[in-house]
């Protein structure tokens, strides 16, 4: 298990911490691994009413490891990003972000899963698949257009422009912005608040609320087949090269 994911418990919520500071919290397959155990246990754990994900050092996360993405070629039915996509969707408890920084790629598509989502001035989100030269994750081709309407989500994808916390709150993906001194506690006491709620009416209502999980599940899939066709592709793989190869500032 990747000790660059922090688990520790606050109350009846699980605080999620993503913490490879060097290489701004970037995901890569162990630390997916050990988020899908920190869901898994906070979906067993009756104790347990809402999970809280946060980053470290001023980041929430630059996203997938690109060098994994070069090494493995990205996400395939059993990687571990995939698991982790999936427990993302199927978690049956509130969730919550507090963001800071860059979320960069799986970094926003997560929001889309979260019932609640708190940001910082500093964050910066962006959603750069069709740059690098792959496609939308997440189920965010279908929730992207849902939430934001299609020529903003457009704008988001297909262009691939980053917006800033202001902007990600007239979108409707966070609920506030807060300052950074404030942010954790802040989403901390929200998730404890969700976590208080009598738990099957909560259940219930953000299951009534996301409605008919098949359509995302069918979606999921066909970003995932075309996925791991254009992560293998000559200009994907350029733009990965491109990005490790770039000269250190
Ligand atoms: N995968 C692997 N390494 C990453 C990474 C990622 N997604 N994001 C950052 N890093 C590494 C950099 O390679 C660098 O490593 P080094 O110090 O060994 O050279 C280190 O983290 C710091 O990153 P750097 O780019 O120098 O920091 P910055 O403050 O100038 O920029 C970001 C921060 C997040 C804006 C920039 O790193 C970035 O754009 N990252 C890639 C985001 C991305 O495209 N993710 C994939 C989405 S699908």
């Amino acid at each position: 298990m990747s000790e660059l994911i922090e688990t520790s418990r606050d109350g009846a919520a699980l605080s999620v911490t993503i913490a490879r500071p060097a290489k701004k919290n970037a995901l890569t397959s162990a630390m997916y691994q050990a988020l899908v155990a920190a869901f898994a246990q906070a979906s067993s754990d009756q104790a347990i009413g809402a999970l809280l994900l946060r980053g470290v050092d001023g980041v929430f996360t630059a996203g997938n490891d690109i060098g994994d993405f070069l090494a493995i070629g990205g996400h395939t039915q059993t990687s571990p990003g995939m698991h982790f996509i999936r427990a993302l969707a199927t978690f049956e408890k509130p969730l919550v972000a507090a963001i800071e920084g860059p979320a960069i790629g799986i970094g926003t598509t997560l929001c889309f899963h979260c019932d609640l989502v708190y940001a910082a001035p500093t964050a910066r989100f962006q959603m750069p698949f069709v740059s690098l030269g792959i496609v939308p994750e997440a189920g965010s081709s279908l929730l992207a257009p849902q939430r934001f309407g299609y020529a903003r989500a457009a704008q988001y994808i297909l262009l691939g422009e980053s917006f800033d916390a202001a902007a990600a709150l007239e979108l409707g993906l966070v609920n506030a912005v807060v300052e950074p001194s404030r942010l954790y506690r802040h989403a901390l006491e929200k998730a404890q608040a969700l976590a208080a709620q009598p738990r099957d009416a909560m259940l219930a209502a953000k299951r009534l609320m996301r409605g008919d999980p098949a359509l995302l599940r069918a979606r999921m899939d066909e970003e995932l087949r075309l996925f791991g066709e254009a992560v293998r592709s000559p200009q994907a793989r350029a733009a990965f090269m491109a990005f490790m190869q770039k000269p250190k500032t």
